[in-house]
């Protein structure tokens, strides 16, 4: 089954959208196997942000998602890579759909609450630096026990 990384950014925690952006995706029918809330280090965030190095925001970057805490989770479902970017929106906000979390959410094309692996490689990449000590949770639903 596909997995990727989000992570709601410091403004969505600072914001108390965490909840909000969690029960999308479970109402989508996605399954959370990790999540932490975390304060990243200097490193892991320009390793994370490691392909953008070159640009001119490298700097505010890092400064900016190393500022507070992140919620960092791995989602597991069908398609789920492409779907929740979809679901989060254009990565700048002023272009994001309404009904999209930057859409309804977003502020700046640095603060947009939230970030998402963008391919299958990414999303490898990135739960292994973000799990790497705790791994994820694998367990299924308990349909015909106490589920029903
Ligand atoms: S994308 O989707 O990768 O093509 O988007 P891109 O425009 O390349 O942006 C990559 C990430 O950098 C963040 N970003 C910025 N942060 C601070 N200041 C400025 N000016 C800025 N421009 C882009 C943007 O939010 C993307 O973060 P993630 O976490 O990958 O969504």
């Amino acid at each position: 089954m596909e997995k990727t990384f989000l992570m709601v950014k410091p403004d969505g925690v600072q914001r108390n959208l965490i909840g909000e952006i969690v029960a999308r995706f479970e109402r989508k029918g996605f399954q959370l196997v990790g999540a932490k809330l975390m304060s990243i280090p200097k490193e892991l965030a320009e390793e994370h942000y490691g392909e953008h190095k070159e640009r001119p925001f490298f700097g505010e970057l890092v400064d900016f998602i190393t500022s507070s805490p992140v919620f960092a989770m791995v989602w597991q479902g069908e398609n789920v890579i492409g779907t929740a970017r979809q679901m989060m929106g254009s990565t700048n906000p002023k272009d994001a759909a309404p009904g999209t979390i930057r859409g309804d959410f977003g502020l700046t094309v640095g603060k947009n609450v939230i970030h998402g692996s963008d391919s299958p490689a990414s999303a490898e990449r990135e739960i292994g630096l973000f799990f790497k000590e705790t791994g994820v949770v694998e367990y299924s639903k308990l349909v015909n026990e106490w589920i029903y």
